[in-house]
């Protein structure tokens, strides 16, 4: 039942920040590890977008799904112009709960707080959850964004694979959504004016300068790497060390090289994931899997970077005598957020009161993938250590309502008279 009012404004706040925030910090959270494993396309994500779709529903906006699993929840007139906020509910294995759901759960909160002030969007206000941003599953950071931007094939999409080699494609019918009509939405994209992602901030820039919210200047050019090492299996017993084709070795001599390379360039190398074939402990691996992470503050740096490490792998590869192969699995080039947009944006929170340091990051974002195609900015909230993909990843809950504050007051901006 609905309890707008004849006027078509949502109801009042239906529960406050913390509300929504204990509410959704049960949801895929790892009893031993205090983890979060929500993993795209999982009971543990259907759970979240349950989640989402009822608080929703509760504030009457009305929800749907695109072609490519994203979440859109639509408050105010339809059309064009649409100022978009939010972020994604997916995790990386044990990840923090803030990374990504606290921009989900502010633009919830926000749209409460334009609720109590009896403000009414003139443009379309959308809370956008996007699907499989960090790649834990199939590999592909930001795999939704990337999809609706165009900026992947969808065949290629469709047969990316998890680590039990199931398809996209399979993943997807399993949880009851077509992958068939995956790709770009030209349509969707134009009807965007803004695009504005909340984020808990990831590194610790904002606690030394005393500031509970801060603003993104760009991301880092980024990409992941997979690097197969294949050598022969044999007994741990019985295989002398001479005869040995140990690919373990030739992985572990690469990871020494990728930090070397890293800190002679200043650039960000690290291997996160690593599999090992057949993974016996009485067995020389007959494969090693792994999974190279780098970034860097430009292109050109992380292209040395990378070549350097390669060579490394190449190397040891061979002295090991084992094979090679490497493939790159995603790419995201420098990004710049629109100037206009921060300048705007930075405005508004100065009139509130409120400080913003502009930052550059090194993470990848939604909003970084959708930068090339519309306006798009970031608030990050602080984050007291700087630690986050970690169980440790932790903002206070004033923070939080500060970042809440920050956005209510941007999209009350953006989406208010002109
Ligand atoms: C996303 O969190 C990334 O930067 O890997
Ligand atoms: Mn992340
Ligand atoms: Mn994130």
């Amino acid at each position: 039942m609905s309890n707008a009012d004849p006027g078509g404004r949502s109801p009042k706040a239906p529960t406050t920040f913390a509300d929504l925030w204990r509410e959704l910090e049960s949801i895929g959270r790892d009893q031993l590890t205090g983890g979060y494993r929500r993993y795209s396309w999982t009971p543990a994500d259907t759970a979240c977008r349950t989640w989402f779709t009822r608080q929703a529903a509760k504030r009457d906006l009305a929800v749907e799904t695109d072609h490519n699993g994203n979440l859109w929840a639509w408050w105010g007139p339809r059309g064009p112009g649409a100022v978009v906020t939010g972020s994604h509910l997916d995790s990386v294995p044990d990840g923090g709960g803030f990374d990504g759901a606290l921009g989900v759960a502010a633009a919830l909160a926000a749209v409460d707080l334009l609720n109590e002030k009896a403000f009414y969007p003139e443009r379309p206000v959308v809370l956008a959850v996007f699907t499989e941003e960090e790649g834990a599953r199939f590999g592909v950071s930001c795999l939704g964004s990337r999809l609706l931007a165009g900026a992947v094939q969808p065949d290629a999409a469709r047969a990316l694979t998890d680590d039990q080699g199931v398809t996209l494609a399979e993943a997807m019918r399993a949880a009851g959504h077509d992958p068939a009509r995956i790709g770009p939405d030209e349509r969707r994209l134009e009807g965007i004016s803004a695009l504005v992602e909340l984020h808990v901030e990831q590194g610790r820039a904002l606690a030394p300068l005393d500031a509970a919210v801060g603003v993104a200047e760009g991301i880092w050019p980024h990409g992941r790497w997979r690097l197969d090492f294949t050598g022969r299996a044999d007994h741990a017993g019985t295989a002398q060390l001479a005869d040995r084709r140990d690919p373990m070795l030739a992985y572990a001599s690469t990871v020494l090289a990728a930090r070397q390379a890293a800190t002679a360039h200043r650039a960000l190398a690290t291997f996160g994931k690593v599999i090992a074939e057949p993974n016996g402990t009485n067995a020389v691996p007959s494969a090693v899997r792994a999974w190279l992470d780098a970034r860097a503050p430009d292109e050109a740096v992380l292209e040395t970077t990378v070549t350097t490490i390669r060579s490394a792998a190449e190397k040891s590869a061979r002295e090991q005598g084992v094979t090679l192969s490497v493939r790159q699995e995603s790419y995201t080039p420098l990004v710049r957020f629109d100037e206009k947009l921060r300048d705007r944006i930075r405005g508004v929170l100065a009139a509130a009161g409120m400080t913003s340091p502009v930052l550059p990051t090194g993470a990848g974002h939604d909003a970084g993938i959708l930068a090339a195609r519309v306006p798009a900015a970031m608030l990050f909230v602080r984050n007291p250590t700087g630690i986050s993909h970690s169980p440790a990843e932790h903002a206070d809950l004033a923070d939080c309502e500060a970042g809440v504050r920050a956005l209510a007051a941007v999209l009350e901006d953006l989406a208010g008279p002109a």
